[in-house]
């Protein structure tokens, strides 16, 4: 089965997602510095996983002590900017082990990764139900995503694909429209790879073709994921998010966002606030490792903000927000 990372030992290997669909190779992680280049790399990538990914970096410092799993702390969650899920689940391991005898922090540091990954995993099952909830028994639906919110990104089944897979399985799921997602193409890269995996029918799209599509009443819904939700809720979710919430908006088709609670940022008021990471201009100036423009001046912002005015609900491992 599919998996963004493993636990080998002592070893902590994470699924090189850069090099899919084409290969599978894993990068072996005996220290948290090789963690935090996976991440800032998007070897691994999602706001759950790079959380997981972070507790279990944390767990290889573990036996150098509590000054070094707080120097760890700190780069970890210096790694990527924007996904609250990173720093949530950096602070939840070292809360965790503050107080330890320094000869359990190993226990307690990959104990407390597990759980993280554990109750990911649960969540996303909740929240796969809850929004099937949504959608009626006797229509099957075609339904828009954007980004990577499957198993890659989150080490569950996913939050909107985890929806996206309960919607196929129970006969409610017609096609799912996959937006390519540039710069970085998570969603032909790895969407893509993950829905065709498990049959369920989907097609790709670019992601100027969106606004196309649901003026032929083509899409019945959208479900995205997010990295970090304020407390007004503002969503900052993948660049081309808010674009598509403003096209649904336009053309009267719901937008659901799906997210396990630990996205939600109450110390960050409204969608102002929250950081959102600019990436290197050569991500924008390339395609398939080859440069395409010249050397021009690039603009290459990783998310966007969707304000809540233009989501429909909100869905979570508890309950919907609408
Ligand atoms: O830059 P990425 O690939 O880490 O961005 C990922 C996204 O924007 C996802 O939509 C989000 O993290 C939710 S994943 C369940």
């Amino acid at each position: 089965m599919l998996s963004p990372f493993e636990l080998k030992g002592d070893i902590f290997s994470i699924l090189d997602q850069r090099e899919l669909p084409f290969e599978e190779r894993w990068i072996d992680c005996s220290r948290a510095g090789q963690v935090v280049d996976a991440i800032k790399t998007l070897a691994v990538r999602g706001a759950p996983a790079i959380g997981i990914a972070a507790a279990f970096g944390l767990s290889l410092e573990a036996v150098r002590g509590m000054d070094a799993l707080d120097s760890a702390a700190e780069e970890l969650v210096r790694a990527r900017p924007t996904a609250v899920n990173l720093s949530w689940a950096v602070e939840r391991v070292l809360k965790k082990v503050r107080d330890k005898d320094p000869s359990d922090l190993l226990l307690s540091t990959r104990a407390e990764a597990y759980a993280i990954w554990e109750e990911e995993k649960e969540a996303n099952i909740a929240m796969a139900e809850l929004g099937e909830s949504l959608f009626n028994s006797n229509i099957q639906y075609t339904i828009l995503t954007h980004c990577n919110t499957g198993t890659l990104a989150t080490g569950g089944i996913g939050t909107a694909l985890g929806i996206i897979r309960k919607l196929h399985s129970s006969g409610k799921l017609k096609e799912v429209f996959v937006d390519e997602t540039r710069p970085l193409l998570q969603g032909a890269r790895l969407t893509a790879y993950e829905l065709m995996k498990d049959d369920i029918p989907c097609t790709l799209i670019t992601d100027s073709m969106a606004g196309f599509l649901m003026r032929q009443s083509m899409v019945d819904a959208v479900i995205v994921g997010a990295d970090r939700i304020a407390n007004n809720l503002d969503v900052a979710n993948k660049i081309g998010t808010y674009s598509l919430a403003v096209l649904a908006n336009a053309h009267n088709i719901p937008f659901y966002v799906a997210v396990p609670m630990s996205t939600f940022d109450e110390d960050t008021k409204t969608g102002d606030g929250i950081p959102l990471e600019e990436r290197d201009p050569g991500e924008v100036l390339g395609f398939g490792g080859r440069q395409v423009a010249p050397e021009v001046n690039v603009y290459n912002p990783a998310f966007d903000v969707t304000p809540k005015a233009l989501i429909t609900a909100i869905i979570t491992e508890t309950r919907i927000f609408i």
